[in-house]
């Protein structure tokens, strides 16, 4: 897991967006794993940037949402389909046919979940996997005591995770949806190469945890220990639990330019 403690947003849009940017340029159909919420905003706004300044093309890429909302109407402004084509995919230029998300509004929430992981197989997997982390230390929407071994599924939203998301619900904790689907744990460790944003003094103690805990359910980012390619891209607030922030300052400042993340 590599660290790097950024002075600034727009570092951390940089960072996020050069990986997108340097995976498309060999790979123009990419897959990529797209997470919702204010964390992953400024690698969204960059990657748009570099497409309205012709600098990138993105149309060739295929995304998968972590999660949705169940028992939001198709189109619901909160729903997270509705947020990652208006924040990337269509300002963007990612043709709607290959921005995929889990159906929350299905009938059938089981078979939607088992038809989400085979679309993601038959894509080949996920290439980039963009994330953020609850203050609860959820990834995705997998809250504290899901299975390390968990595919897309239901879940139930933890009365933190609905107070933490209200402010897109007009303020109304009560007004977010109890349920989601969500990838599961071992399906976004299937990602090739994993991309975690965290940002703000909210996040310092599931980061701590993240990077420095102990392997648990009770802090479910915590497997992504076990990840091979995961890099964590930090503000200083959200860095402030780390015990081996100097490491991983010394670390970055040392690593070679041809490296990359
Ligand atoms: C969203 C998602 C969640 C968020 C997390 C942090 O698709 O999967 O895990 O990444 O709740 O949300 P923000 O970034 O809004 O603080």
């Amino acid at each position: 897991m590599e660290v790097v403690i950024c002075r600034a947003e727009e570092e951390i849009g940089r960072l996020g967006a050069d990986v997108v940017s340097r995976l498309v340029r060999t790979r123009p159909e990419a897959v990529l794993g797209v997470a919702t919420g204010s964390s992953p905003r400024p690698v969204y706004a960059e990657l748009v940037a570099r497409v309205r300044a012709g600098e990138l093309d993105l149309s060739g890429v295929s995304t998968f949402s972590l999660d949705e909302y169940v028992g939001l109407p198709e189109g619901h402004p909160a729903s997270y389909r509705t947020e990652i084509r208006r924040e990337l995919t269509d300002p963007a230029g990612i043709p709607p046919e290959r921005v995929h998300s889990p159906q929350g509004s299905a009938g059938d929430l089981p078979a939607a979940a088992r038809a989400y992981e085979k679309r993601i197989a038959a894509a080949g997997g996920v290439d980039v996997q963009l994330l953020g982390i609850g203050s609860d230390g959820h990834i995705a929407f997998n809250e504290p005591g899901s299975s390390l071994a968990s595919r897309t599924r239901i879940k139930t939203l933890t009365r933190r995770t609905r107070e933490d998301n209200a402010r897109f619900f007009d303020g109304d904790a009560d007004a977010v949806p109890t349920h989601c689907l969500t990838q599961g744990l071992a399906t976004i460790m299937q990602a090739r190469h994993v991309v975690l944003v965290a940002t703000g003094e909210g996040k310092a103690r599931a980061v701590a945890q993240l990077v420095e805990g102990a392997v648990s359910a009770r802090w479910p980012g915590t497997v992504l220990q076990w990840h091979p390619h995961v890099s964590v891209l930090l503000d200083e607030a959200a860095a402030a639990g780390l015990g081996l922030a100097g490491y991983y300052r010394e670390a970055w400042a040392n690593k070679p330019d041809w490296q990359g993340l």
